[in-house]
């Protein structure tokens, strides 16, 4: 399907420069790119048509939409006006909310379906443990799974204890994480939880929304490397085996943002942005991950 293929333990510790279209298996044996396009407030007009499909042509394989980013019948539409075919572009979406439980579920990746339209959906992810029948709803996406609609199962914004109550019931685990990554939201316990069991991290906000692009440490790294401070973000991002997925709704920003695959930061430089980060918390976003008051519905 892609070109290049690596083993998951080469690409954790990325001694090497690979291509951004390079993938990773997952512990469900299905294989995802390493490097994504976010759309988020991406605008579900003809101009995300166009985002994805130049996308598509500077290389990019890989795409994140949701259920709430209502964009996902412009993401279909651009990958079908590309020059590549469906099997070879990878799909994630979400579903927002397990209050209704499989019932919800159902329809919520039927509707992806029909927007998208699409016959399978490569990952589809539970947005964030906001209560609900958590476990109702996972089950659902593995039934799912079974009949083809998607081929792989993923959580977003959980946390360890989230992902506990999945590991403990006996279930598959997730295969990704997809969590709010970069070098000032390092997330280490559930980096590590993630890695020791084989769940691949997507890095949502990796330059923590444009937040980070103007730190004093990131830009001098920018002119010693002579790129950009998004380059280094994204770079830095890759180099922990993370998969990031940057937004950008400007063309020429995709191409900066997708050239992080002809350089690297030496391993002093990733020390130093990581422990300079990690001396300066910043969340971005919302924080579900930390959310301990969401309850798990019953399990049927
Ligand atoms: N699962 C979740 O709960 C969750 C939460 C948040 C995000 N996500 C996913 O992660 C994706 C990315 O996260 P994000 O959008 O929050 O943040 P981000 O990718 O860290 O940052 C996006 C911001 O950076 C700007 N930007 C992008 N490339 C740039 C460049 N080369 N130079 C200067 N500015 C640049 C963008 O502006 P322009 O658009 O104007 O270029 C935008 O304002 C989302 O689109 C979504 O798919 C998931």
């Amino acid at each position: 399907m892609f070109s290049y293929t690596l083993s998951k333990r080469r690409t954790r510790t990325s001694k090497q420069i690979v291509s951004g279209n390079a993938t990773l298996r997952l512990i469900d044996g299905n294989r995802i790119p390493l490097f994504g396009l976010g759309l988020y407030e991406v605008d579900g007009s003809s101009w995300t048509t166009r985002l994805v499909k130049s996308a598509i042509t500077m290389g990019y394989r890989l795409f994140d939409t949701a259920e709430v980013y209502e964009n996902e019948h412009e993401l279909g539409e651009g990958i079908r006006k590309s020059s590549v075919a469906r099997e070879q572009v990878y799909i994630t979406s979400k579903v927002y909310t397990t209050e209704g439980g499989r019932r919800q579920v159902l329809d919520c990746v039927r509707q992806s379906l029909m927007q998208l339209m699409v016959d399978y959906i490569d990952l589809y992810l539970i947005h964030a443990p906001q209560g609900g029948h958590v476990l109702e709803a996972y089950d659902a996406l593995h039934e799912l799974r079974n009949l083809g609609r998607i081929r792989s199962v993923g959580v977003s914004n959980f946390g360890i204890p989230h992902l506990e109550v999945i590991r403990k019931s006996g279930r598959p685990l997730p295969v990704v994480n997809q969590i709010e990554l970069h070098p000032f939201c390092q997330q280490r316990p559930i980096v590590s939880y993630c890695r020791r069991h084989g769940i691949a991290l997507m890095a949502y906000s990796p330059m923590a929304r444009g937040a980070a692009l103007n730190d004093p440490f990131v830009l001098q790294l920018a002119r010693k490397y002579r790129r950009t401070p998004a380059q280094i973000l994204l770079r830095w991002s890759v180099q922990n085996g993370f998969i990031p997925i940057p937004k950008t709704n400007h063309p020429n920003r995709l191409k900066e943002n997708f050239q992080v695959f002809d350089f690297r930061l030496s391993a002093n430089d990733m020390r130093q942005l990581t422990d300079y980060g990690y001396q300066q918390p910043m969340v971005s976003g919302w924080n579900p991950v930390s959310n301990t008051t969401s309850q798990f519905g019953a399990i049927y």
